[in-house]
Formats: C-alpha cells, structure tokens, sequence
C-alpha cells in the first residue's frame, strides 16, 4: 500500500467486480439502441478517465466515446464551488442516447452544471453513472442511472482519483492520510 494511504476503501478486485456490474446494467437499459448507433460515453476528465476505460469495455453495445473536461476544485482537499469548461466535447451528441461517466460526485456542482449544458444540446436522452457518490450534507442530488458504491465523506484517491494531480495511479481507491493535505 502507498505510505500515504491510511487504508484501501475498494480493493482492486471489489472495483473491477463493481465496474463489471455497472457494464451489464448499461448494456441492459441501453440494448434498444443496439441496432442504431449505440451510445455516446462521455468521460468527465479527468478523474473518471481510469474508470471509463473499464467501464466501456464492460458495455456490449455500439459506443462512442467523447470526453470533458471540467474543473470543480484544484488542489485544495475540498470543493471550492467553482465550475469551469477546460476541454468540450469533439462530436455533436444531438438526437444521441448519452452516458455521463463520473468517478465522484462531491458536492453535485460539477452535474448541475454539466447536464443542463448538455441537455441544451438535444440529446436524445442524459443518464449519469458515477463509480463513487459521497456521503455529503448540503449535497445537490443527482439522478443517477447507477452509482458503484456509496461513499464515506473522507479524502479518497487512486483509480483516478487525485490529490494535487498525484495518486491517479493507484490500481485501489482509498483514504488519503489527514497529514498528507493538512501540511
Ligand atoms: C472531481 C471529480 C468530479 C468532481 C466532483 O473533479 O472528478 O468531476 O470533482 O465534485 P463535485 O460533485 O463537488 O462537483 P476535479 O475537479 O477534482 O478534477 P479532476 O477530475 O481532474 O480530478
């Protein structure tokens, strides 16, 4: 385990096991579109980028892939509220079944601020999976088509997930040392 990792939240194991089924219930609520043009996965960078690249190889559809990326906080261990368009989406998603893939949902500002920005775009329909959703008072709710696991509100990184850019790497998801960001 990392030094600076007090304990493993989700094992590498639990997380490929939960991605899996996460996969099969997209592949499931999507299986209409199958003979169309599938689905467009939209990967929020770039914390969900690890777990994108795992989920769309357990969706049996036609997809695409396009990604974001959005800023909620830089290095600080909490939200700042602030919400900012660093990179936007390559392909139109017009009349398109879209999937909004996020690794946490925090505060819920980031998908309060994305959705609305993508529905203006007339997809066909908007559904988000989000591996983490955090135990958070004051959080904004967002509907989720399904979330992986249910969060303790702590400090966690690896599986994308970072802390000032660092730990992304990390094959497991766990709680960062209080010492590491209170320095
Ligand atoms: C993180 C995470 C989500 C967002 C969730 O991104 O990847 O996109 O925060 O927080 P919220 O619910 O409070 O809005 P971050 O801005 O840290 O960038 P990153 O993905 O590059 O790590």
């Amino acid at each position: 385990m990392h030094p600076d990792v007090k304990n493993i939240l989700y094992s590498e194991e639990e997380l490929s096991q939960r991605v899996r089924e996460m996969g099969a219930l997209i592949t499931e609520r999507f299986a209409d579109t199958a003979n169309d043009n599938g689905i467009v996965v939209i990967s929020v960078l770039r914390g969900a980028a690890i777990f994108v690249a795992d989920l769309v190889r357990c969706i049996d559809l036609p997809l695409e892939m396009d990604y974001m990326a959005l800023s909620s906080y830089g290095n600080e261990a909490t939200s700042s509220g602030r919400v900012r368009i660093e990179k936007d989406l390559s392909t139109s998603i017009e009349g398109r079944h879209v999937v909004i893939a996020e690794d946490i949902i925090d505060s819920g500002q980031t998908l309060q601020y994305l959705i609305p920005l993508l529905k203006k775009r007339n997809p066909a329909s908007i559904d988000v999976v989000a591996l983490l959703h955090k135990e958070v008072e004051g959080q904004i709710p967002v509907d989720c088509l399904c979330t992986g696991f249910e969060c303790p509100n702590e400090f966690v990184v690896g599986y994308g997930l970072d802390y000032a850019q660092k730990y992304r790497n990390l094959p497991y998801i766990g709680i960062l040392k209080p010492e590491v960001y209170q320095k």
